[in-house]
């Protein structure tokens, strides 16, 4: 199997199961047009992450790593009228961009941008008492990721739902010698994970339009 043949397959599965999507397509003009990269996750996966955000009955949801809210706004269609996103994003041109696409979907009143390093806006989460969330997609810089799954435990609680993104890199994650940043962040993210009694987990791999990657996906453990 190639690459062209995953594409291809997910177009299939688009076609049968997800269908054309008007906001969605404008967010990804709006994207190119405003010079981001084309990083999002994919729109089967996307309709995965609404997926398991209603199935988790998400009700307040943390995302970090805005990009233009593609993955937004699926996570925000899985929201109940009284449901909040929040979501974090470094690049104020980025977040510009993802402002619009999110008011064009009709989410502008459940979701809050936050501007800035994700840390910082996380710790200011954590010391304002804010939370707990419901469901958490952690998708910005890799080798930020151990802090972010720190920051998800503190903002989350016993049956939260956390789903990393971008955890096999076309199998770069085997590489315990890797001098690249992202590779030794995602193969950190794995060690916290598994050194973690409060979480229970697993990691699975896709093919598809965007290449061979995988989600790490957890849940938050009752108290032992
Ligand atoms: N979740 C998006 C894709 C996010 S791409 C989607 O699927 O549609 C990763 C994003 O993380 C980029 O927009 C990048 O600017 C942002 N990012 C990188 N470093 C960051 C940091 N330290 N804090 C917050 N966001 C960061
Ligand atoms: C990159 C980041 C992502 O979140 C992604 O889904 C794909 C690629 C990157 O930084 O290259
Ligand atoms: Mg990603």
């Amino acid at each position: 199997m190639s690459d062209a043949a995953w594409t291809a397959v997910d177009d299939y599965i688009v076609d049968h199961l997800i269908g054309a999507d008007a906001a969605l397509d404008a967010a990804l003009i709006a994207n190119e047009a405003g010079g981001l990269p084309a990083i999002d996750v994919s729109a089967a996966q996307g309709k995965m992450l609404h997926l398991l955000a209603r199935m988790a009955g998400a009700r307040h949801i943390l995302e970090v790593g805005t990009l233009g809210g593609y993955s937004t706004i699926w996570l925000a269609r899985a929201l109940p009228e009284d449901g909040r996103l929040v979501t974090l994003e470094l690049e104020s041109h980025h977040a510009d961009v993802a402002r619009g696409n999110i008011a064009v979907a009709g989410f502008a009143g459940k979701v809050d941008i936050r501007v800035g390093p994700a840390i910082g806006s996380l710790d200011a989460m954590i010391a304002a008492g804010e939370g707990p969330f419901d469901f958490i997609f952690i998708d910005a810089d890799k080798p930020s990721n151990v802090a972010y799954l720190r920051a998800a435990l503190a903002l989350g609680r016993t049956g939260t739902t956390i789903v990393v993104d971008n955890v096999i890199r076309e199998g770069g994650v085997l590489d315990a010698t890797s001098d690249d940043d992202r590779i030794r962040g995602t193969r950190a993210l794995f060690e916290a994970v598994a050194a973690e009694p409060r979480l229970s987990a697993t990691a699975v791999q896709t093919v598809g339009a965007k290449k061979w990657d995988g989600f790490l996906l957890a849940v938050v453990n009752g108290p032992v």
